[in-house]
């Protein structure tokens, strides 16, 4: 299975965005990640539709937008309008999860579902056979640049089987969050097809090629 690759564009100098985000399609990436977050449900503020639309018009690549924030329900039509092909909501901010994810695909954009380190992946099994994404936090959401949680791979392979026994072996299995060149092999070699990294990307010394580069080389590497 090939692994993809989503750099998070919350650790691009967003100065330069567009062409931070062409950086990374040039170097072979495979989406592009969007972390909104609302200083409510993670301690952090930082975009909304306008800047997803930004990026959507700089990149031909899907564009994968994660909402970090309390009553996703409300700005769903916006983020649709401004051009996001994935919207993945936290399962903690939905009490009618499955009410959110079907108005998300209404909207005609695949929809995403995650859970925090601290929530069983098996409180998605009911929702599991709705989505076509399911996101495993590898850290507390909030901020780039945190360490890869101890656990996170073994959450990765349940959430595999979770998938494969529900018949849903086709979704995609995201993975967030302190994913490296020495995280990455592990993520992709429990179950993972899409790695979101930030840091590892846009904060690599020798530039965003090399960054991706190096995710690419970990994840050949990987155990199957
Ligand atoms: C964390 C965000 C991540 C973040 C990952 O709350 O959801 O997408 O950008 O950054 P790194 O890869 O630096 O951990
Ligand atoms: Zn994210």
């Amino acid at each position: 299975m090939s692994v993809k690759i989503a750099p998070s564009v919350l650790s691009a100098d967003f100065g330069r965005l567009a062409e931070e985000v062409r950086a990374a399609e040039e170097a072979g990436a495979d989406w592009i990640h969007v972390d909104v977050m609302d200083g409510h449900f993670v301690p952090n503020l930082t975009l909304g539709p306008v800047v997803v639309a930004a990026v959507r018009a700089a990149t031909a690549l899907p564009v994968d937008v994660h909402l970090m924030i309390e009553k996703p329900e409300r700005f769903l039509e916006a983020f649709a309008g401004a051009g996001a092909h994935l919207l993945t909501v936290h399962q903690e901010t939905c009490p009618h999860l499955h009410r959110t994810v079907e108005r998300i695909r209404e909207l005609g954009v695949r929809p995403g579902v995650t859970v925090n380190p601290a929530t069983p992946v098996e409180t998605l099994v009911e929702i599991a056979p709705w989505v076509d994404l399911l996101l495993v936090m590898s850290v507390n959401p909030g901020f780039g640049g945190q360490g890869y949680l101890p656990g996170s791979t073994e959450k990765i392979r349940r959430a595999r089987r979770l998938l494969d026994t529900l018949g849903r072996g086709g979704a995609e299995l995201e993975v967030d969050g302190g994913v490296d060149a020495s995280t990455a092999g592990e993520a992709a070699g429990a179950g993972a097809s899409v790695l979101v990294a930030g840091s590892a990307v846009y904060r690599h010394p020798e530039g965003v090629g090399a960054g991706v580069r190096a995710l690419r080389e970990a994840i050949r590497r990987s155990p199957d």
